[in-house]
């Protein structure tokens, strides 16, 4: 008549430490996961430098919850979710996933990744500030928001990302460390974590980048926005401004003329909803980009004159 209760039971209490075992180990290894070598709060600069990596934050926030419509010739893509959300975000991933979607265009199932994101670029982000930004990244509050496939007009487009990866992406040799100082720390910044030419560069019909015309900018870039030549003609480029001009820009948003800057250009500086800009980075690095964008070989392109008629920069 009396029945066992369940504690009498020899194997609940076996299976209890089983259970408590396997959630210690699960615990363990999501501590591994969660503690990354890199330096969270050097990282919060390098994502200042990266314009808050904005791409990945909506208009008005949270910051890295992904969902952004980014329009191609190749359809429309979506940024993905960055924040430390376990289920939707990269709270589950190791350092070194992170660090290949980042930097070497592979997902975590191995597949490339879609040329939208500019790992070609940041491949060659020095290690330590690879390490630093994705413990920086970690630090962002978990935002539950599931990612949005991307609408792509190619046939097979995870064949296409792949063929693109190989055929091709850039591949620059990271530095262990960073240039610390001058032109060379501001070419590093400008190709490397602020990555200029994602937009000032055009691109040809594969959407590779035209090395021949680096920085002269695009009529119609990225959310069909022109985007201005940043070389240093001194007709259509920018070579009439000086560094400290220049800089100001990077800092404030304001042109020399009292203008300021709009879109995406606006977003870098500032950050959207809440995440970082170029404007929250160190003044000396901001010089730096300065003094580099200077040298950059002075190329011929009047973007304007077509679009408004009127042939004077600046004007839309
Ligand atoms: C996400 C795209 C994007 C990235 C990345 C980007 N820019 Fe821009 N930039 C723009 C757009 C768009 C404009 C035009 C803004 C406007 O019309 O007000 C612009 C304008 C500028 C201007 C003003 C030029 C002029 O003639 O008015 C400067 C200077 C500039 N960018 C420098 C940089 C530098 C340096 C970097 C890299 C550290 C950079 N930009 C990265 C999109 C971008």
């Amino acid at each position: 008549m009396t029945h066992p209760t369940p504690r009498s039971r020899p194997w609940t209490g076996a299976l209890g430490a089983l259970a408590a075992s396997s959630l210690l180990r699960a615990l363990s290894s999501q501590a591994a996961d969660v503690s990354s070598r890199g330096d969270a709060t050097r990282g919060a600069v390098i994502f200042a430098l990266a314009g808050g990596c904005g791409c990945h934050t909506p208009k008005g926030g949270p910051v890295g919850a992904g969902g952004t419509a980014i329009e191609t010739p190749f359809g429309k893509f979506y940024s993905t979710n960055i924040t430390s959300d376990r289920r939707t975000g990269l709270g589950e991933w190791s350092d070194e996933e992170i660090d290949r979607a980042l930097r070497s265009g592979r997902l975590r199932d191995g597949s490339a990744e879609s040329p939208v994101m500019p790992y070609d670029q940041y491949a060659g982000m020095a290690d330590s500030d690879a390490s630093d930004l994705i413990a920086y990244l970690r630090t962002l509050p978990p935002v539950e928001r599931e990612d949005r496939p991307h609408q792509v007009s190619l046939p097979l487009p995870r064949l296409a990302f792949a063929a693109w990866r190989w055929l091709f992406a850039e591949r620059p040799t990271p530095p262990d460390v960073a240039p610390a100082t001058g032109v060379e720390r501001g070419r590093y910044l400008s190709d490397h974590v602020g990555i200029c030419g994602d937009c000032h560069t055009p691109r040809n019909r594969f959407g590779v980048r035209d090395g021949a015309r680096y920085l002269a900018g695009v009529a119609k870039g990225p959310r069909g926005e022109l985007v201005p030549n940043l070389t240093s003609d001194p007709a259509t480029g920018i070579g009439s401004w000086d560094e400290d001009e220049i800089a100001g820009l990077l800092k404030s948003g304001f042109k020399p003329d009292f203008d300021n800057v709009q879109g995406l250009m606006a977003e870098m500086v500032d950050g959207i909803g809440g995440g970082a800009g170029l404007g929250q980075a160190p003044e000396s690095d901001l010089q730096a980009i300065a003094a580099y964008i200077k040298k950059v070989p002075p190329i011929a392109n009047a973007l304007h004159s077509r679009d408004s008629g009127a042939g004077t920069k600046g004007e839309k």
